[in-house]
């Protein structure tokens, strides 16, 4: 990085800066100071965005022109996939978060001086360095599964002279050694939420989590914990989608299809169409009903369509283009998506934030369910 560069990046940031504060998302004062203190492009030295012209997955490096100026752009910046170091596509496994869903998620979390937090999901270090520059760094404790990740991001907080406590481990455990945290902030998205998290946090603390469903439908929630370590907690009505949190992703499509049961002769018709549960409203709600299913969309030379398989027991569903359905296995999961389905619609299509999410101890988790619909 050039002198050049180096006064070039402070324009960016300002600029970004602005637009986050115009946008109405980057509110407060303190977080407004927080941000112009942070570059970002510490955080993202390589990346992978799609390409304007293309729609092609391009990779970035600081060696190009336009690395500042994506860098400090209000997108998602992948930076790895499939878990491994040198790949350059397939299911990206880290990334530096939209600034804009970011500084968002930070508002909400309400955060008072001195107050510590753990984050699950250190990625790219950026979020802890946000984190450490509001709150003091030693405030701050960042865990993430994958130890490419975390050296990393160690290094460049160092950087900038910030030294939280970052941690490789599965953070489904929290981080105990720390514990307990005033917040817990996931940026890698849940099906149930570890009660690790419940236990660590402190009277009156809060956790915000991105909780996904089987039909990968979002929704961001917001738990309090009581003194009596009951936790109460609701869907907010802001937008947010993580990658999974690792030791809860579904299995492989390709295992799933190893041990789906034999097809059952009986070809069912119905009236949903894979497009019907193409909004995050629909994913979100039906998704929920279905909690031990993992759903693909299929676009291969096995078929097309939609396919559904449950997680522990063979049975498997499969939507096709011409609205019949293939099932098999003991439990009828199309009849399941289109009870869900139906009870949603007749609810009037309500979004994430409009039903009534409950959190129900199940297994050491918390469960997400829905009571009933506004
Ligand atoms: C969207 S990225 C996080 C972005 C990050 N906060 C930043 O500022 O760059 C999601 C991260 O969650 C991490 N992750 C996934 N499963 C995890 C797990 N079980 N425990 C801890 N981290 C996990 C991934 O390795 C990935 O780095």
């Amino acid at each position: 990085m050039t002198l050049d560069d180096d006064s070039r990046f402070g324009r960016y940031l300002n600029t970004l800066v602005d637009k986050l504060v115009v946008a109405g998302v980057l509110r407060s004062t303190r977080w407004r100071a927080a941000f112009a203190a942070t570059p970002r492009h510490i955080f993202v030295p390589r990346f992978f965005h799609p390409d304007p012209m293309t729609g092609e997955l391009r990779r970035t490096t600081s060696q190009d022109a336009d690395w500042l100026e994506v860098v400090y752009s209000d997108q998602p910046l992948a930076t790895q996939f499939n878990g491994k170091p040198g790949d350059t596509s397939g299911i990206p496994t880290s990334s530096s978060t939209a600034p804009s869903l970011m500084v968002t998620m930070l508002e909400l979390l309400d955060l008072h001086p001195r107050d510590t937090v753990l984050e699950i999901g250190t990625g790219t270090g950026y979020n802890a360095a946000l984190l450490s520059a509001y709150l003091g760094d030693c405030n701050v404790t960042t865990v993430d599964v994958d130890g490419a990740l975390t050296g990393p991001a160690r290094e460049r907080l160092a950087e900038l002279d910030l030294h939280p406590t970052v941690v490789t481990a599965d953070g489904a455990a929290g981080h105990p050694g720390r514990a307990p945290y005033d917040r817990i902030i996931a940026t890698c998205a849940v099906r149930r939420i570890p009660t690790a998290w419940l236990e660590q946090t402190k009277a009156g603390g809060k956790i915000l989590v991105t909780v996904e469903t089987s039909l990968h439908g979002y929704g961001l929630a917001l738990l309090t914990v009581d003194d009596e370590r009951r936790v109460s907690g609701c869907i907010l009505p802001d937008a947010a989608s993580f990658m999974p949190m690792r030791s809860q992703a579904d299995p492989l499509f390709r295992e799933l299809r190893a041990v789906a049961l034999p097809r059952k002769d009986q070809l069912l018709t119905t009236a949903i169409r894979a497009e019907d549960l193409e909004s995050n409203e629909a994913r979100f709600a039906v998704g929920l009903q279905l909690p031990d299913v993992a759903a693909f969309g299929m676009q291969s030379t096995e078929g097309r369509g939609l396919y559904l398989a449950h997680r522990a027991d063979g049975s498997w569903a499969h939507l096709q283009p011409d609205q019949t359905v293939c099932i098999g296995g003991p439990t009828d999961l199309w009849r399941q998506l289109e009870g869900a389905y139906l009870a949603w619609v007749e609810a009037g299509h309500p979004a994430p934030h409009q039903l009534s999410v409950s959190f129900s101890l199940f297994q050491q988790q918390l469960v997400p369910t829905v009571r009933q619909t506004n």
